[in-house]
């Protein structure tokens, strides 16, 4: 796949010095905090294989993962739209910037707010769901409880955590992995862990329909 938006990846990610070498010369990351590049393609081909209308993202950062998701959700054309939530006043304003520079402004409303208690509802038509929901930001067991107590998700959400992985692993918050555990499993039933990447992810389904 092309590198769409002139991103500049780096395959070794200088952070994590203990990361095993088959992982650290597999992967490319643009910086530190932002996902894999293999991650922005993954999220773009889940949003091409869901067609979601509604899209959430928690931890927009520089809106990296947002152009993959926005390029998905405008090429299909269905009129999907990502949500997308920064609690960060400066990535919240550069990652607007970048998202209106690339021409997705119909497909995005970036928020300014904290992904544990944001009400998303406003942004959504009445009854909608989320599609897709990646977690991406820290205390994700918070954000999904946020979205999951508010009826905004449902046994058709397919959600997304991003840092899976241990530390040993190459990870950089081995404390996320936890936070994925957390979620009950009577609540999200499938949880499919990929920790191949460096950071990890999780793919995950509930086991029922989402009370308000
Ligand atoms: C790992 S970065 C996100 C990377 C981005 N999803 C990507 O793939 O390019 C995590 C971001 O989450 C933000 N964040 C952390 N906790 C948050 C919260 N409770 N609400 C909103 N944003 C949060 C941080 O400021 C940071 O920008």
């Amino acid at each position: 796949m092309e590198n769409f938006f002139n991103l500049k990846f780096k395959s070794n990610h200088k952070k994590n010095g203990a990361m095993r070498e088959q992982v650290r010369t597999k992967y490319e990351m643009v910086d530190g905090m932002g996902s894999e590049r293999e991650v922005f393609e993954f999220s773009y081909a889940l949003c091409k294989l869901l067609k979601p209308a509604y899209v959430l993202e928690t931890g927009t950062w520089k809106g990296h993962c947002a152009l993959y998701i926005c390029k998905a959700l405008k090429e299909d054309g269905v009129g999907g739209k990502l949500i997308t939530i920064e609690y960060d006043e400066d990535k919240f304003a550069e990652a607007k910037e970048t998202l209106a520079s690339q021409g997705f402004q119909d497909q995005s409303v970036c928020v300014l707010g904290d992904s544990a208690n944001f009400d998303y509802s406003a942004l959504m038509s009445p009854g909608s769901k989320f599609g897709l929901a990646y977690f991406d930001c820290g205390d994700r067991e918070f954000a999904f409880k946020n979205v999951h107590d508010r009826g905004l998700v449902d046994n058709e959400t397919i959600f997304l955590l991003h840092d899976t992985t241990i530390a040993g692993n190459g990870g950089s918050i081995g404390v996320a992995r936890n936070e994925a555990f957390r979620i009950p499993n009577d609540i999200m039933q499938v949880k499919l862990f990929i920790n191949v990447t460096p950071r990890g992810i999780m793919l995950g389904k509930l086991n029922k329909e989402s009370k308000k």
